[in-house]
């Protein structure tokens, strides 16, 4: 009777430690994955960072930064709450990131429904004083080798479609996955998105809630299609109001194009 109850015991902790860790040893964990789009002898490497959510962000930025570097990436497209919409953003840690990240990448940004609501109406300017492209239903081109990506930012609420115009390859930068199919329409070949945290609680490979999406979201986490257009969801890395995460580590999305 006694061993059994100090199986019990030991069964218990045990669960308790894994649960522990699950939500704050993985909170600091970046998970970089790897995915490829296109075809052809020009390769640009993006890397897709979404949700930091400064100052409730859950990774080591300098850290951050090195390992982009490591992994050659080209350039950075950040999908929005780089703030909380409730913080105050100076002093957050928010600007001195992504000064540090711009003087090593080219930067495009769009707003995610944090940046779009925040009490603070300079966080836009702000970044664009650091150097950082933000999209406000905008197309920029980045242009490699004689080909041109075309890396367009719709803003939340926006129906922008990507401009007409000479390109190779179209990277459409949005807040919102639950808005692929609108988005699919104007026939980007790639849309990056966050704000779903990868639902919070991931059980099974599925998130548990998404904004938006509501109970087990379908647009949580990595590679979605729709016809001829792709769509990569980060995890993001960063926590909104609600705190935890479980099973859900930070998450990098690093692109390959081939145009
Ligand atoms: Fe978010």
């Amino acid at each position: 009777m006694g061993a059994a109850i100090g199986v019990a015991a030991a069964i218990g902790v045990a669960a308790v430690l894994i649960f522990l860790a699950a939500v704050f040893v993985d909170d600091w964990n970046v998970e970089y994955e790897e995915f490829s789009f296109g075809e052809g002898s020009v390769e640009l490497r993006v890397a897709h960072l979404s949700d930091l959510h400064f100052p409730r962000k859950s990774v080591d930025c300098a850290r951050l930064i090195g390992e982009l570097e490591r992994r050659k990436v080209d350039l950075v497209a950040f999908t929005g709450d780089l703030v909380c919409r409730k913080k105050r953003v100076a002093g957050s840690g928010a600007y001195e990131f992504m000064a540090a990240l711009s003087k090593k990448f080219p930067v495009y940004f769009v707003q995610g429904n944090h940046e779009k609501y925040c009490a603070d109406r300079t966080v836009c300017a702000s970044l664009r004083a650091l150097g950082v492209h933000v999209l406000d239903d905008e197309t920029f081109y980045f242009v490699r080798g004689g080909k041109r990506l075309a890396v367009a930012g719709v803003s939340p609420g926006s129906g922008y479609a990507p401009s007409d115009g000479a390109r190779d390859f179209t990277l459409l930068l949005a807040h919102h996955p639950e808005k692929f199919s609108q988005y699919a329409e104007g026939k980007p070949d790639l849309i990056l998105a966050g704000h779903a945290h990868g639902g919070q609680f991931r059980i099974f490979g599925r998130g548990l809630f998404a904004p938006g999406q509501g109970i087990f979201p379908k647009y949580t986490s990595g590679l979605y299609r729709k016809g001829d257009t792709a769509m990569v969801v980060s995890r993001g890395l960063g926590r909104s109001r609600f705190p935890f995460r479980f099973n859900n580590r930070p998450h990098v999305p690093i692109l390959t194009i081939r145009m």
